[in-house]
């Protein structure tokens, strides 16, 4: 490939910091839900950014757009990179818009070089890839693959609620595009690396192989509401007290499945919430990790055990659910090796690197060949407003998916 190409690391960090005014919270990150009125601001920023940048877009019943740089044989299936604009309540000014922003960047530099793929390019934006506000997570890249039904994606709701085809709708991105079906010849994601292995081993570039499997859980523990006072202790059923040994558990389950294993509890409420009534019912999230399927399943067991015996000792009723399970992803050899010698032709230290956050690539590897690419993150911090990477790791990520893609968009 024409290796004078470079992208414009400048550029993108300015794209980057004003994208980050959208939802910026005072602690210097970003509130930007999926489908609230900061999204839709974000998203028509991008179209509008897009489209300066002459390409067409398209938009799906999903909410996902698809901004499009033609290339010399536009009856050839696109190569596509991108990723989220909807952030964690107190998330950072990376997570999901840099790889959108990269993808972005990559259009524009093929711009300023005249330079024409055989195939065309497109940038993707992916409806709530966090599952904060709606859960799962990735659940609009998942419907795109057939993992979710259509019908199953638009009927996610918050919690007051409130849908995500209603929300779509009010924000005027309930586009006319069947969702899935498009073809794509190869889908690159860019992203930071969300944890500290790139900082530590000092590389700049994480040539992701894959990502571990996620199961999702939610557990409602019921018992008596009563009061704080004359209520005595050996009579109680006290759902919050069920529900603090169940957290103790999956925490106790991670560290017992090391190297690897992460578990968390990440959302509880606790009804009715006042000082002087003993809870009387509790919901909880549960959130399990691990790059090997067997072991996620033993921790899955385990948490379920956990749970049931919490209820038994404090006389709760228990309802645990698995709403969501997301198994571990290999990428495709191809797409891997294009990062790697992206990498390699600019001199950048990389490292073959597991993914332990969800992503999009990981539902867009069903349905095409997918790599991700990572770059470091200060202290490994993020869904955290605190999140941090630097312009240099940002535009050196961006010049390796640059390379990545028009290799592709060469390739037969
Ligand atoms: C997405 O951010 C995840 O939970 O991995
Ligand atoms: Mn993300
Ligand atoms: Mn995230």
């Amino acid at each position: 490939m024409a290796t004078n190409l470079r992208i414009n690391a400048d550029r993108l960090w300015d794209s980057l910091m004003e994208m980050a005014k959208i939802g910026a919270t005072e602690k210097g990150g970003v509130c930007r839900l999926a489908l609230t009125d900061l999204d839709k601001q974000a998203r028509d920023l991008f179209c509008q950014w897009a489209k300066e940048a002459g390409c067409t877009i398209t938009i799906d019943k999903m909410g996902n757009i698809f901004a499009r740089r033609p290339g010399k044989d536009n009856s050839l299936a696109p190569v596509m990179t991108g990723s989220h604009i909807d952030s964690q309540p107190t998330g950072g000014k990376f997570d999901g818009i840099y790889g959108i922003m990269a993808g972005l960047e990559v259009v524009r530099t093929l711009n300023d070089f005249n330079y024409e793929t055989q195939r065309p390019v497109e940038v993707a934006v992916w409806t709530n890839e966090e599952g904060s506000r709606f859960a799962p997570a990735m659940v609009a890249s998942g419907v795109f693959a057939g993992v979710f039904p259509l019908e199953y994606g638009l009927s996610r709701a918050d919690l007051d609620g409130k849908t995500m085809g209603a929300e779509l709708q009010r924000i005027g991105y309930d586009g006319p595009e069947e969702v899935g079906g498009r073809p794509v010849f190869a889908f690159f994601e860019t992203h930071i690396e969300q944890g500290p292995i790139l900082e530590a081993e000092k590389k700049t570039i994480g040539v992701v192989q894959g990502a571990q499997g996620q199961r999702w859980f939610e557990v409602t523990m019921v018992g008596q509401e009563a009061h704080a006072g004359p209520t005595p202790m050996k009579v109680r059923k006290d759902a919050l007290v069920g529900a603090a040994h169940v957290v103790t558990a999956i925490n106790r389950i991670g560290h017992e499945n090391q190297p690897f294993a992460c578990a968390t509890v990440g959302m509880i409420q606790s009804s009715p919430n006042s000082r002087n009534t003993i809870p009387g019912k509790v919901f909880f999230t549960i959130d399990l990790r691990h790059p090997e399927d067997a072991v996620l399943s033993r921790m899955a067991a385990a948490a379920k055990a956990a749970c049931e015996e919490a209820a038994a000792n404090n006389r709760l009723e228990l309802d645990f659910k698995e709403i969501w399970y997301s198994p571990p992803v290999k990428f495709d050899a191809d797409c891997v090796a294009a990062v790697k010698a992206g990498a390699e032709e600019l001199g950048m230290p990389s490292l073959p690197i597991i993914s332990g956050a969800g992503h999009d690539a990981c539902y867009m590897s069903r349905v095409a060949p997918t790599g991700m690419i990572f770059i470091p993150c200060e202290d490994g911090i993020s869904h955290n407003e605190i999140e941090n990477a630097t312009r240099g790791d940002c535009g050196a990520g961006c010049d390796v998916l640059l390379r990545a893609v028009v290799e592709r968009a060469n390739a037969f």
